[in-house]
């Protein structure tokens, strides 16, 4: 079954207040997603990924280097705007933590703030376009990293994510122009759904149930 583009869990209105307005999820969600989604199931076929799951997809082109690239460059995507979507909410921001994640930023990542400093600066010091992440590392404990383009840590193996922040300018130019670092401040403190990450760490990550 082809992949098909997730509905935003909120209007496209719904972040209007919180620094995301309705054009730029209009036009992320509506027409940059939906295109990664295009794309990829124009590779179905060709790349023989029918019957595979999007996880499976995405673990599979990163292993395979550069002979991966047309296809991470679309799976990698279509996974991490699926993510994108769901840790933000009109219920997000503050600093108020669900008490497990917080221990565990607090013991893994040296609280907080030093989180969020880490996380800005993974986004920040991204080139162009790519990934910030907070993910479960292979060792089981939060770590902040970044990937390039279409990729993420599932690809590159590192751990499981359950946070994801979008560097393209088309995530953030309307709202923020060319200024990054406000708009991963704006993110970090008015966005994210700590609900939703600490259930995404709870469960050991997202998995989308779409499969080629
Ligand atoms: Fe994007």
């Amino acid at each position: 079954m082809p992949f098909t583009l997730p509905p935003l869990p909120y209007s496209t209105s719904a972040l209007a207040a919180q620094g995301m307005c309705q054009e730029t999820l209009e036009l992320h969600h509506g027409k940059h997603h939906n295109a990664y989604v295009t794309a990829l199931n124009g590779l179905i076929e060709s790349k023989g990924l029918a019957g595979k799951s999007l996880e499976t997809i995405v673990a599979e082109a990163g292993k395979a280097g550069a002979d991966g690239l047309p296809v991470l460059n679309q799976a990698g995507q279509h996974w991490n705007h699926a993510l994108f979507w769901q840790v933000m909410s009109p219920k997000g921001g503050g600093d108020k933590l669900p008490g497990n994640l917080a221990a565990k930023i607090d013991s893994d990542l040296g609280g907080l703030q030093a989180f969020k400093d880490a996380f800005k600066q993974a986004g920040v010091s991204q080139f162009g376009s790519g990934w910030a992440w907070l993910i479960i590392g292979t060792d089981g404990k939060l770590k902040v990293t970044k990937t390039p383009n279409g990729a993420n840590p599932v690809s590159t193996g590192e751990g499981t994510p359950i946070l994801g922040c979008d560097v393209w300018e088309h995530a953030y130019y309307l709202d923020f122009r060319n200024v990054r670092p406000n708009y991963l401040e704006n993110f970090l403190n008015k966005l994210v759904d700590w609900e939703v990450v600490a259930g995404l760490m709870d469960k050991g990550g997202l998995t989308t149930g779409q499969t080629a």
